[in-house]
């Protein structure tokens, strides 16, 4: 018998109101989710049916209205800002549907932002810089700005940058949804080898079931809950 895989994300009861003048958004109504260590989640639902809105939360990005989420160990809706912040630059790295690459920088500038957050010496951080880059198969592109890149090279930069600090839980927020095909498919190839060869647990919000089949597990939100669970065959 094999022991099961401890949950790495614990969300239980979580909640999430907007308030908008008068008007109150209730997106989130009490999610459960679980997150076992090295998994591949894809997160489906409507649109403005609370994706970002979790991804977020799982991230530390914002806080929950209600309801916890504990992260390693770490229940982060517990932390305060500065500390929620000090987390998140350790364990998260956000992956965006229009890669957020500063155009002044080159790639490996870029890939190193996150580490100027850290008290790694500048000859490390181009070190970890430059084997990210390697990692997305990028290295020969490191002095390129981002005008100088493909879509499906930029975000490839994006990831990069994600895993730089080597984060506990890489979170994909539609990472291909402004690729045509085949740049999407070079995507959803990378962060599966990131899944089954380095072991990162990722998250990724996607509308497109292509993208969803690449997971181990897809689950969906709608009406503000997690609605169902599939294991695809
Ligand atoms: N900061 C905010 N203030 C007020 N309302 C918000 C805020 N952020 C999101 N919302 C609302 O919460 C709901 C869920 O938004 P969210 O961005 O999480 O949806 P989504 O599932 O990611 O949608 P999409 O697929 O279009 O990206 C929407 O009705 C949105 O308008
Ligand atoms: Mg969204």
């Amino acid at each position: 018998m094999t022991a099961p895989v401890p949950s790495l994300v614990t969300v239980r009861h979580l909640k999430k109101t907007y308030r908008r003048g008068s008007e109150r958004i209730e997106v989130l109504q009490g999610v459960d989710l679980d997150i076992p260590k090295g998994e591949f989640l894809a997160l489906m639902g409507p649109s403005g049916s609370g994706k970002t809105t979790l991804l977020n939360l799982l991230g530390g990005l914002d806080a929950p209205s209600d309801g916890s989420i504990d992260v390693g160990g770490e229940q982060i809706d517990k932390l305060s800002s500065s500390a929620l912040a000090r987390w998140r630059a350790a364990h998260v790295g956000f992956v965006f549907q229009l890669y957020n690459l500063l155009p002044v920088l080159s790639a490996q500038r870029n890939v190193e932002l996150p580490l100027l957050l850290t008290r790694l010496s500048r000859t490390e951080r181009r070190r970890r810089a430059a084997l990210a880059l390697s990692v997305v198969g990028l290295a020969e592109r490191a002095r390129h700005y981002p005008r100088q890149l493909s879509g499906g090279q930029e975000q490839r930069v994006g990831i990069a940058r994600a895993i730089v600090t080597d984060p506990t839980l890489l979170l994909c927020d539609e990472p291909t949804g402004d690729l045509d095909r085949k740049s999407g498919d070079e995507i959803l190839a990378l962060l599966k080898a990131l899944n089954q060869e380095h072991g990162k647990t990722i998250v990724m919000v996607t509308h497109d079931p292509h993208a969803a089949a690449c997971a181990s597990r897809v689950v969906y939100l709608e009406k503000g809950l997690l609605m169902s669970e599939e294991v695809p065959a």
